[in-house]
């Protein structure tokens, strides 16, 4: 089967150039403007051709605080693939006291048959035992090659300082790169102990807990730990201007330390947070956007290349889970901030925001907007060149893109399965019109062609690019 994409303008992280992109069995076998033929024939005329969206950090399906988050992997690939994003890198969680292999097994199953577009693990360590670090060398040979530590969530998810630094140490002898969750656990936990006793019980007391500064110095001591180690890490969800400064640091030393942010930092500030009714909760999310400051720093990172990646963390909850239909959501803090689960929706939004925010505000150029979108995910996470780029022998995932199509954000027409969006009423400048993973056409324009269960696992390499 031989598909061409004929008389579109193709975006690279490279480069840009007009080009036909021949597609055969679902890779792409050739790039040129004379004498490619077809059985299809896709018109490009007037548009941009870019690689399809990598989102490095999401949690579908995920179990927290007595419900689950609302998309699994159909409902949320069909929602990121509208969106532009055909790959993403989902994160496996060892269970305490259970074995990593459990944690790879269980999340497998999550995805079997209903996966759309491409998809990875991390694997989220939360019991750092020798047993659990002995098998590393099992996930390499499952193709999962990035582990996640958290610094914060005290009591559960969070590991000791001394297992920090095992981790770090074992995963970069064998190739593995680490991603932190850089917030001070035992500030958030001391916080929140006095706030919640002082009866301090609306939205805007997350922003307390989670302060920039409960951010800023766990972000600054993880790159310690990388000058200590000479391991190289990744920094999930910045937010913090701090924060960001202090990596800005560690990389112009030449530490191998790199960050990403999510497309909410982009747009939301605590401000969201500080509501008097319960709305406040549908921006809940570990950590929390915070000041206009802040946010001007990690414009200022995505720009000068402190920041590699720009995920979404997206972790949608029901704002009314009691409906019909649904299962109970961002309610369960009706009466405390503390009891609301943390996390927001962002898969479908991602990267037209990214590119209305900083492409069309002339802060980066469209190769810029692939790098942070789609490349430099790839090659960090060892997945490049088969994901990532335009080029022979990289499978097809293509998005088609209108730089001038106008649209509105709304939980009315959009695809997550949560029933509010965080960018709602937010007018964007440029929209995929169509999207190919591996070759198949599976959005064009508002029609959704994708199929449950063609979605493939992605093995991916050791050593990933250190940017
Ligand atoms: O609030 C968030 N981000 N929930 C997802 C878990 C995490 O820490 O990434
Ligand atoms: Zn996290
Ligand atoms: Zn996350």
């Amino acid at each position: 089967m031989r598909t061409i994409i004929k008389g579109g303008t193709v975006v690279t992280a490279g480069d840009t150039i007009d080009t036909d992109v021949l597609i055969e069995d679902g890779v792409v076998t050739a790039l040129g403007n004379a004498g490619l033929e077809a059985d299809t024939v896709i018109d490009a005329s007037g548009l941009l051709v870019m690689p399809g969206g990598i989102d490095p950090h999401t949690h579908l399906d995920l179990p927290a605080g007595g419900t689950f988050s609302s998309d699994d992997f159909f409902t949320g690939h069909r929602a990121a693939a509208f969106g532009g994003t055909t790959c993403h890198i989902d994160f496996a969680m060892q269970s305490k006291g259970g074995t990593l292999a459990e944690g790879l097994e269980t999340w497998k199953k999550k995805a079997e048959g209903k996966a759309v577009i491409d998809y990875s693990f991390h694997l989220g360590i939360v019991d750092a035992s020798d047993e659990a670090l002995a098998e590393i060398p099992f996930l390499v040979s499952e193709g999962v090659t990035s582990l996640k530590i958290f610094l914060a969530y005290k009591n559960v998810l969070q590991i000791e300082e001394e297992a920090v630094l095992k981790v770090l140490k074992a995963a970069g002898r064998e190739g593995l790169l680490t991603l932190v969750h850089a917030e001070n656990g035992e500030a958030i936990d001391q916080t929140t102990k006095r706030l919640l006793a002082e009866g301090k019980n609306a939205m805007k007391y997350h922003s307390v807990a989670h302060s920039a500064v409960v951010e800023a110095e766990a972000t600054s001591r993880a790159v310690d730990y990388v000058e200590m180690t000479g391991a190289p890490l990744y920094i999930v969800h910045t937010s913090a201007g701090q924060g960001l400064q202090a990596i800005r640091r560690g990389r112009r030393r030449g530490l191998p330390v790199m960050a990403e942010t999510c497309s909410q930092y982009l747009v939301l500030t605590d401000k969201y947070l500080d509501t008097e009714s319960f709305e406040g909760a549908k921006y809940i999310c570990s950590p929390p956007p915070k000041s206009e400051w802040d946010k001007s720093i990690v414009y200022e990172c995505l720009a000068d290349g402190t920041i590699q990646t720009v995920a979404t963390d997206h972790c949608p909850f029901w704002f009314d889970g009691t409906k019909e239909g649904r299962i109970p959501g961002k309610e369960l803090g009706k009466d405390c901030w503390a009891k609301v689960p943390n996390g927001v929706p962002g898969i479908e939004d991602r990267y037209v925001v990214l590119w209305h925010q900083a492409v069309n505000s002339g802060l980066i150029t469209p190769e810029q907007f692939v790098a942070l979108s789609s490349t430099n995910a790839a090659k960090i996470f060892g997945m490049y060149p088969k994901k990532g780029t335009i080029a022979p022998g990289a499978d097809a995932d293509i998005v088609i893109f209108d730089p001038d199509k106008k649209r509105v954000i709304s939980a009315r027409t959009h695809h997550m399965n949560v029933d509010y969006n965080v960018y709602e009423g937010m007018e964007v400048c440029g929209w995929p019109v169509k999207v190919l993973s591996r070759g198949r056409l599976i959005v064009d324009g508002d029609k959704w062609l994708g199929e449950a269960g063609t979605g493939q696992f992605v093995r991916r390499e050791t050593h990933g690019a250190i940017l």
